[in-house]
């Protein structure tokens, strides 16, 4: 199945042109947000909350076989390569998941999005920021979130939680890398106030997991227990 690209990068847009919401979960590794995230969907469910949740990289089948080589210890990648197939996954993503949930007004929950290539290529490899926002552009059709949870908490931290063994390639960085990724989520969350909430994800499961609902509740008007 050929599905339409979108590719308008002078156009910014948001999901406000669709009837459905569209909220991002960012972080450095090891903040958690994905298991946050797991746990507020149960949560929604019970409350018939009808909402999706995809991830960047992965939500599609052609964006699995691009996660795996992207995260894949073995095979050397320039970080242009590297850029580049973050974006082929999120073009992929975009058209085949996001855009036709958020059309059917649904929320859709997306595990990682724009601000990650930002903070990672960006602030983290050095890559050139303007280059990163017109091809952000591109692959997303100028589509921003509603509103982005940002989960902070120290990059020592972050990793800690995460067992050496089995890091992934970007997990491998040096502690220096990862501090950058915290500086450019930090940055980009001052610099667009507006869209971005941030979550201390330093504390507990369940005070995270609050601060979390109290986000959504505000957010969609929902009555979530946040206690
Ligand atoms: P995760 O989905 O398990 O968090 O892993 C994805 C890894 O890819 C994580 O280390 C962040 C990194 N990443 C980037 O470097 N750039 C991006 O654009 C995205 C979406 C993720």
């Amino acid at each position: 199945m050929l599905l339409s690209a979108p590719i308008s990068p002078n156009k910014t847009s948001t999901s406000k042109k669709y009837p459905g919401t569209f909220i991002t979960l960012e972080g450095p590794d090891g903040a958690g947000k994905t298991t946050q995230l797991r746990i507020v969907s149960q949560e929604l469910k019970a409350i018939g909350c009808e909402h999706i949740i995809t991830r960047d990289p992965g939500g599609t089948a052609a964006g699995k076989q691009i996660r795996r080589i992207l995260l894949n210890t073995t095979n050397p990648l320039s970080t242009m390569a590297e850029l580049l197939l973050y974006q082929a996954d999120r073009a992929q993503n975009v058209a085949e998941v996001i855009v036709p949930a958020l059309e059917k007004g649904l929320i859709v929950f997306c595990d990682r999005y724009i601000d990650s290539t930002i903070a990672y290529q960006g602030y983290g490899r050095g890559l050139c920021l303007q280059t990163i926002s017109t091809l952000n552009e591109i692959s997303t059709g100028g589509l921003k979130p509603d509103l982005t949870l940002l989960f902070d908490l120290d990059s020592e931290a972050g990793l800690s939680r995460l067992h050496p063994g089995s890091y992934d390639r970007l997990e491998r960085e040096a502690l220096d890398f990862h501090k950058k990724v915290r500086e450019g989520y930090l940055t980009l969350a001052k610099e667009e106030s507006n869209r971005f909430r941030i979550i201390d994800a330093s504390t507990s499961l369940t005070t995270v997991q609050a601060s979390l609902r109290k986000a959504l509740n505000e957010k969609l008007a929902l009555n979530l227990p946040e206690g």
